[in-house]
């Protein structure tokens, strides 16, 4: 990654190289903030007004002011995008942001009056290769073993880093997890950096909100691209049983957009002669999906 690439750090923009937070940052102390990352295609921003929504629940959830209006986070982006553009010639490029409560000495306690840390940086953008899109990918399974607090988009992601990594060590793209529930279980919570969906009898099912799962952007997105291509959706109780015996699975992240998972633990997913390829819901929502891109982004 070039470290020349510029970023915004609390009020200044400045090569990464050169951008500095103090070591008492509550963020690095405790992980004490919350992040974002936004797609950007064609140097436009994808559903950015959802993102933004989204990151004023989690600061809302954590107690820490919305240190900037929309106008000045839409402001920032752009400019940071017109920089990537204009260096490296990058049209498709992700946002990470992240605001952090702020320096103060060591303390669990929320200090009062601190100022947040706003860091931002935008990076070409990882897309799955077409290999991926055409064969599928493989993921494995563990028990969700990460805090009670899914939901809030916390940079505490040792949970997730761990799981992910448990993935990774077995060649596989992400780590779908169960946990158990008070009326049996284990049921489908998310992916470690991921939603997760399953395909039964031509209708998608996710599972229901909770403070177990992120709501990741494109839980809503797919709602819309369903009701758009006729594809009935319901958000319910995954059963682990339910996942292993599904006729699809996908993914849908930021940047995996929607991705069909094709193993679960070396196991092909589906049945009959898509077993273990790529299924007609994964590409229907493909295909919408990236008609969404050329509509949705500002
Ligand atoms: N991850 N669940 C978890 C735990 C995630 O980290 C993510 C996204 C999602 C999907 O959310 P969205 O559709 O808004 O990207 C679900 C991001 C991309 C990341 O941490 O890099």
């Amino acid at each position: 990654m070039s470290m020349d690439r510029l970023c915004y750090l609390n009020g200044a923009y400045k090569p990464l190289a050169l951008a500095q937070v103090s070591v008492l940052d509550r963020g690095f102390i405790f992980g004490d903030g919350i992040y974002e990352v936004v797609p950007v295609y064609g140097r436009k921003l994808f559903r950015f007004d959802e993102h933004l929504a989204r990151l004023e629940r989690s600061l809302a959830k954590v107690r820490i002011p919305d240190p900037c209006t929309r106008e000045q986070w839409l402001e920032r982006c752009r400019k940071l995008v017109a920089a990537l553009y204009e260096g490296e010639r990058v049209e498709d490029q992700v946002i990470y942001l992240q605001v952090t409560r702020g320096v103060a000495p060591r303390d669990h306690v929320m200090p009062e009056g601190l100022t947040p840390t706003v860091f931002m940086m935008c990076n070409p953008m990882k897309a799955p290769t077409a290999e991926q899109r055409h064969h599928g990918v493989a993921c494995t399974t563990a028990r969700d073993f990460r805090w009670e607090r899914g939901d809030i988009k916390s940079v505490s992601l040792l949970g997730n880093v761990l799981a992910r990594q448990m993935s990774a060590d077995h060649g596989a793209l992400e780590t779908i997890m169960f946990r158990e529930g008070p009326h049996g279980g284990p049921w489908l919570t998310e992916a470690s950096g991921s939603n997760v969906w399953i395909v039964k009898d031509g209708a998608l099912l996710g599972p229901p909100k909770s403070e177990h799962v992120l709501e990741g952007i494109r839980v809503e997105l797919l709602h819309e691209l369903c009701e758009e291509e006729g594809i009935a959706y319901n958000l319910k109780p995954i059963s682990e049983a339910d996942v292993r015996a599904a006729d699809e699975v996908l993914l849908t992240s930021a940047t995996k957009e929607v991705l069909p998972v094709t193993r679960i633990d070396g196991d092909a997913v589906g049945h009959g002669a898509l077993r273990g390829r790529p299924g007609p819901v994964y590409s229907r929502l493909y295909e919408a999906y990236q008609r969404a891109k050329s509509l949705q982004s500002i």
